[in-house]
């Protein structure tokens, strides 16, 4: 069993080790030599993606907050709307779907039944419907007009770590192809960011270098009885991912806000001692959000707060009003997810592990459900 973990204690942490290869082979081959990206695979024709005017994410877990975070990116980048709905909801909202909507599943099992269920649904409401899937020949794929795989490599340990990773990888991938064929700035813009993510997988790895710290803190945290997680923009279903870690293998009170929405109810949770991580945007983010969240910073932490910031390289702007600092590398702020998650995977993992819980089979829990 030792060897099947590569020298790792547990799948987890091996499966965490792994997310560099799970993102860049998740983009490997679907470029050309002039870096454009090539999708035949997809076996959707342009002209039918081209009348595309609505995206409907369906997933569950993990999964709907890779959704969560690619809504964000795909609609700035094709100004096409997306909506994300939980898979187990997405049948009984009478769902607003026609020939013109794209429904993208995503699932790293491939077996999920609510997911399954929220396919059919849509195809039977005549959307046209894209499988992001992690397993070859699962039945979500099949059931589906089109598949985009992720290429994570079987993921064993059920908190998923690397699937997430190649889901949201995944997802980009598909929203800047989509600009692309939209042709002009769209297609300019999403050169650059195509660019920018064939250099996350070296950037992860780097990261995944420098988590002594986050180790540590995560030991001495062993009996915390509630952790809260803030971010914004991308950062806000990074903060519930990094909440959902928590409780899934700590079976620890965790909640992930939006920074913007402590003024409206959640801050008055705030006490001496009270542990907080704050997903930090970089500071080139638009509309000063980097500058609203040091605020934050500086509010909780004047209620006492333990602050626990993750933040990119050189933002010295949180220093003042930080009690720990975990250092991410420099990135565009879309593709910010795909390292500050990586952190709180690490934090879950070893609290888990230093309350002495089965990291890879969390009570409760099962890999895929297959259940509605
Ligand atoms: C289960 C797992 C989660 C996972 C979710 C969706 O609840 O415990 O870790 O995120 O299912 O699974 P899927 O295979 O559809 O991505």
């Amino acid at each position: 069993a030792a060897a099947e973990k590569g020298g790792y204690d547990t799948f987890m942490e091996k499966e965490i080790h792994e997310q560099p290869q799970a993102v860049g082979d998740t983009l490997l081959g679907r470029t050309d030599e002039d870096g454009r990206l090539v999708l035949d695979e997809l076996r959707i024709s342009e002209e039918q993606l081209k009348n595309v005017d609505r995206i409907t994410i369906v997933a569950c877990g993990t999964a709907a907050y890779a959704g969560m975070v690619a809504k964000y990116a795909i609609e700035h980048w094709t100004r096409i709307p997306v909506e994300v709905a939980l898979a187990h909801e997405f049948r009984y909202c009478d769902p607003i779907v026609s020939e013109r909507t794209l429904v993208v599943s995503i699932s790293q099992s491939g077996e999920t039944m609510d997911t399954l269920m929220a396919v059919k649904h849509a195809r039977e409401l005549g959307a046209l419907t894209v499988s992001v899937c992690n397993t070859h020949g699962s039945t979500i794929p099949r059931e589906s007009d089109a598949v985009l795989y992720t290429h994570a490599g079987p993921e064993i340990a059920v908190a998923s770590t690397k699937a997430f990773l190649a889901q949201i990888t995944a997802c980009y991938v598909l929203g800047l192809y989509l600009a692309q064929l939209r042709g002009g700035s769209y297609a300019d813009d999403a050169a650059a960011v195509l660019k920018d993510l064939h250099e996350v997988p070296d950037k992860i790895a780097e990261l995944l270098g420098s988590m002594d710290r986050v180790q540590e803190i995560a030991r001495f945290m062993a009996d915390t009885r509630s952790v809260l997680f803030l971010g914004r923009h991308v950062g806000y279903p990074i903060a519930m991912e990094g909440a959902l870690k928590l409780k899934e293998l700590a079976y620890i009170h965790a909640e992930g806000f939006a920074a913007g929405e402590l003024k409206h109810g959640p801050i008055a949770l705030i006490e001496p001692g009270q542990p907080v991580f704050i997903v930090v945007p970089g500071p080139d983010t638009p509309h000063g959000l980097h500058g609203k969240v040091v605020s934050n910073i500086q509010e909780i932490r004047a209620r006492g707060a333990r602050t626990l910031v993750i933040a990119q390289e050189g933002d010295t702007a949180v220093e003042p009003f930080a009690d720990e600092i975990i250092r991410v590398p420099a990135t565009s702020p879309m593709l910010a997810p795909l390292l500050t998650v990586v952190p709180l995977q690490v934090f879950a993992l070893h609290l888990s592990t230093a309350k002495g819980l089965d990291v890879d089979q969390p009570r409760n829990l099962a890999k895929s459900v297959t259940v509605e």
